[in-house]
């Protein structure tokens, strides 16, 4: 089975993807963090963020890989583990110009669907419905108001021990350029695909968002 899972930044995907993946053993695959970690790649090599052919050979050279460590998922370049350097506000602020590049898109999109293969999958990003898994059985469109995704995406920030000297209303800023940016892209730009059920997180729990979710699987594996 596939599941798809898009929507905005900071809707709280990867957080409920990762919880569903543990309770029905899905692999679960964080498709915005190979798109950071593209990013990544692109600083670690001096190259422009728009230079697709140059950010193309050093991927190659590097290579992505996401693995799981000690039940945790970490993102790797080569054998350097960069799962901290992706949620830096460098890389937040430049993902959206290298993920827009048609190169980079095609080159993950393929290494997206080979990861899912046969197995149940829960894949999370912003094309998944509409591109990498079109015939996925469930597709949610996650969205919640600008304001509470900042909020969230502060808290995210000092959780994971990220300094920031932004103001929520900064953050609120910088979420909605990369929201425009993302949803304005020529190729696979974020959108809900026409079979996707919305769901607005704003006022919902984690507990509340899985539960929802969940509910959507469950129907969808008694249809098979
Ligand atoms: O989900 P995230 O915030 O970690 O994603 C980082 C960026 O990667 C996002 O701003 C757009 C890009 N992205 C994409 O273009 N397609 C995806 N499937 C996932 C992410």
């Amino acid at each position: 089975m596939q599941v798809a899972i898009d929507g905005p930044a900071s809707a709280g995907k990867s957080t409920v993807a990762k919880i569903i993946a543990q309770k029905l053993d899905f692999i679960y695959i964080d498709t915005g963090a190979m798109y950071r970690a593209c990013t990544v790649i692109a600083r670690s090599h001096h190259l422009d963020y728009g230079d697709e052919a140059g950010i193309l050979k050093a991927i190659d050279q590097d290579g992505i890989e996401l693995k799981a460590v000690n039940g945790e998922q970490k993102v790797f370049a080569g054998t350097k583990d960069i799962s901290r350097e992706i949620r830096t506000p460098e890389i937040s602020a430049n993902v959206s110009q290298v993920s827009a590049l048609a190169g980079v898109r095609a080159k993950m999109v393929i290494l997206q669907r080979q990861m899912a293969g046969k197995v149940n999958v829960i894949m999370d990003g912003r094309d998944i419905g509409t591109t990498v898994l079109p015939d996925a059985e469930v597709k949610i469109f996650l969205v919640a108001t600008p304001r509470s995704r900042a909020e969230r995406r502060m808290l995210d920030l000092q959780e994971r021990g990220i300094k920031s000297n932004k103001t929520v209303d900064e953050i609120e800023q910088d979420i909605a350029d990369r929201d425009y940016k993302d949803s304005h892209r020529e190729i696979s730009p974020l959108k809900k695909a026409s079979d996707a059920i919305e769901i607005d997180t704003t006022t919902m729990s984690i507990d509340q968002v899985v539960a929802a979710i969940l509910a959507k699987i469950k129907k969808s594996q008694k249809k098979l």
